[in-house]
């Protein structure tokens, strides 16, 4: 039986939301710090579900068949639990600067508000009747210019907490830059297929 889209995109904000609060209940509870964990832990379950979705396509192209296939079929699914747990992150880091004066630089707000924009915009278009009103051309640019925006945003945070997070920093590196190697494995693969058809 098929798992129903919400199941999945529920169940994982649901965990998302206990992870959270877990974290920051063992990291000071209503407190800066605590609030700090809520939203570090939320970042780091939300991206494994964003590289799952964002490499469904390559993965599914390179070796056709099997879980990979699986998971191109239930891609929207994937995508949304990332774009509701990423809902849940920007929960903690509004508590964070809203009520423990946490700050950012403005680019950060800036590049991180317009990946807000761009999650709320492909969560909103992943259905088919606003992908029927779209067309798939302008469809797929949205989508292409979001998972972009959004990898290069991960990449920079995780690229950035190397030297003090390594044992987190360090995996979440080499994931994007696997997913980065299967992206382009994929095109190569496409487009030699093009040329031999
Ligand atoms: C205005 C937007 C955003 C703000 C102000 C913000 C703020 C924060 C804060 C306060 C933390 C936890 C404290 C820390 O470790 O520094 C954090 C962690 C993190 N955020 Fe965000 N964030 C924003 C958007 C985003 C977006 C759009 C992404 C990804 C696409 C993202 C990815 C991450 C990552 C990867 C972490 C680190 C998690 C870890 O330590 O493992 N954030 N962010």
């Amino acid at each position: 039986m098929r798992t129903p889209t919400w199941t999945i995109v529920l169940g994982a904000a649901l965990a998302a939301l206990i992870l959270g609060l877990a974290f920051m209940q063992a990291f000071g509870g209503w407190t800066r710090d605590g609030v700090l964990a809520g939203a570090a832990i939320t970042a780091r379950w939300a991206f494994p579900w964003f590289i799952a979705a964002w490499s469904a396509s390559s993965l599914a192209k390179l070796w056709p068949g099997g879980w990979r296939t699986a998971l191109l079929r239930r891609r929207r699914a994937v995508g949304l639990a990332f774009a509701a747990n990423h809902f849940v992150h920007l929960g903690f880091v509004v508590a964070a600067v809203s009520q423990f004066g946490e700050t950012r630089p403005l680019f950060v707000y800036l590049a991180g508000g317009g990946a807000y924009l761009m999650i709320a915009a492909m969560a909103l278009t992943s259905n088919d009747a606003a992908q029927r009103w779209m067309g798939p051309k302008g469809w797929r640019l949205l989508h292409a210019m979001g998972g972009w925006w959004v990898l290069i945003i991960f990449a920079n945070s995780y690229v950035a907490r190397l030297m003090a997070k390594p044992a987190i920093a360090g995996p979440a590196v080499v994931l994007i830059v696997a997913a980065l190697g299967l992206r382009i494995a994929a095109a190569v693969k496409g487009r030699s297929q093009a040329q031999a058809a």
